[in-house]
């Protein structure tokens, strides 16, 4: 793929998915539709890529930027059509003129890397001035026709152009072609605007291409899958149950057991080791690693984290975040960024731990909140226990060493350090260091006043007698 370069289409405004975003930034399986394209392409080594940008294009180029590749873009103010789209890229095609060009739409995210490169495979074969991707459906629905003449391609109608013989073909065009790129340069030049839409049809070229006398090829794509996209809400939930189903596959294809797939979404990115059970309503957004012999969920989301084996997460968020072998964690925990949970730790309800370490062997049992931590081995917290990491202006770190023991209800002002195998009392506010071995206790003597209710509430009415 030495000799190739790619154009993206992605100025359009996706008027039908009445969405403030780029339709291409829509999301499949929590990745915006235009990155399976660049990802199809850098699969197989496409890479000279020019993205046309145009409704919302600082969104698209952010974007882009955020990928960290090196996309050059070129922007269509005006979106008067897929062939002026194209035209756009006039500087990269002259720069890139005896290459192949490869035209992708970046609304159509099944197609994937095999299509690309058997269709130039066919492309070079014959020698072909244009190859499109095509696809039999048995619903051509509002695709462009492809005209034959038994097996010569003609042209492209598109549907609101087309008599009803035209509309009746079931051969359609996907949207991706290749191109040679001194050729496409020749034939945009000739493009016009006489079409139902008044746009500049990029379909257009292949009539244009028969008439210099040169040859359109054309790959029938084996899954028709490949050229869905989408155009409207519907459109994207059809394309992200359907890439749910094809992900799910796989993993059961790898040994991993569904109790029920309600509510689970897997990103294509995921990693799930073997042994593993997924219950219902686990959403596995993208960067996950998990693996072999967990449970995870019901009710859990994951994203860029990293989970070892044997691991129990039961109505967990985690984020950014590393949970090494045999931790237990559940139900109702929140892992913030930047959390190391290491091997056989147990957290327990309603337990929120961000940006903290969490040693191997201590328990978070309940009602507890760890932030801003080290925590060492073998710790034992007990209910309630919060560090106090904010003063209002910056945030402070709490150490806690090995074998330490946290009384209930004790608050850990941040900065302070407490030893190992130290203990602090239940209900302490904690603010100096706890030396190693000692207690650290701080809160008022308990004092008892004998009688008191009787002098005070004589007289009190109870709701119910006695
Ligand atoms: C286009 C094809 C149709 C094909 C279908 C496959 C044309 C005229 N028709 O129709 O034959 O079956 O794709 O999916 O090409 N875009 C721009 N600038 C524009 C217009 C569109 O960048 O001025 C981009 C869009 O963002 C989108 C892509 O081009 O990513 C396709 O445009 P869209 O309007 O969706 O074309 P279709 O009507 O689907
Ligand atoms: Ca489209």
């Amino acid at each position: 793929m030495e000799q190739v370069c790619a154009v993206i289409l992605a100025a359009g405004k996706g008027t039908r998915m009445k969405s403030n975003k780029p339709k291409v930034l829509a999301e499949v399986l929590f990745k915006p539709m235009l990155g399976y394209v660049l990802d199809a392409c850098e699969s197989v080594g496409v890479k000279d890529i020019c993205v046309i940008t145009g409704h919302k294009a600082e969104e698209v180029e952010a974007y882009l930027a955020s990928r960290g590749g090196s996309y050059e873009t070129a922007r269509q103010t005006e979106q008067k059509g897929t062939g002026h789209a194209v035209m756009m890229a006039k500087e990269f095609l002259q720069k890139n003129a005896g290459k192949d060009v490869l035209i992708l739409s970046g609304d159509t995210p099944c197609l994937n890397g095999e299509t690309i490169t058997q269709s130039y495979a066919l492309h070079k074969e014959q020698q072909n001035a244009v190859t499109l991707v095509t696809a039999v459906l048995e619903d051509p629905a509002s695709y462009g026709r492809i005209i034959r003449d038994g097996e010569r391609i003609l042209k492209i109608v598109e549907k609101k152009d087309a008599n009803p013989e035209e509309a009746a073909v079931k051969e359609i065009n996907a949207g991706a072609y290749w191109f040679q790129a001194e050729h496409l340069l020749s034939v945009l030049d000739r493009l016009t605007t006489d079409n139902a839409q008044g746009e500049y049809y990029l379909t257009d070229t292949v009539a244009l291409t028969i008439q210099d006398g040169k040859t359109v090829g054309g790959y029938i794509a084996p899954d028709s899958d490949i050229i869905l996209g989408a155009n409207s809400r519907k459109d994207l939930f059809e394309l992200n149950e359907l890439m749910r189903k094809k992900v799910i596959d796989k993993h059961f294809d790898n040994g991993v057991e569904f109790i029920s797939t309600d509510g689970v979404s897997i990103s294509p990115d995921a990693q799930i080791g073997a042994d593993t059970v997924i219950y219902p309503g686990t959403i596995l957004k993208e960067g996950v690693v998990i693996g072999e012999d967990c449970q995870i969920g019901p009710n859990t989301m994951i994203q860029n984290s990293v989970i070892g084996n044997h691991v129990k997460l039961n109505s967990v968020q985690c984020f950014q975040s590393k949970v090494d072998d045999y931790a237990d964690i559940g139900p109702f925990v929140h892992i913030r960024p930047n959390s190391e949970i290491h091997h056989h730790v147990h957290i327990g309800d309603f337990v929120e731990v961000k940006n903290s370490t969490i040693g191997a062997g201590t328990a978070v049992a309940h009602l507890t909140y760890v932030g801003d931590s080290d925590v060492g081995k073998n710790v034992n917290f007990g209910c309630g226990v919060v560090t106090v990491n904010y003063d209002g202006v910056h945030k402070h770190r709490c150490t806690i060493g090995d074998g330490a023991f946290i009384g209930c209800n004790t608050n850990l002002v941040a900065p302070v350090s407490i030893g190992e195998n130290a203990y602090t009392a239940a209900g302490s506010t904690i603010t100096k260091d706890v030396p190693g071995e000692a207690l650290g206790i701080s809160r008022v003597k308990q004092e008892n006043k004998e009688g008191f209710s009787k002098r005070k509430l004589a007289g009190r009415k109870k709701k119910v007698e006695e």
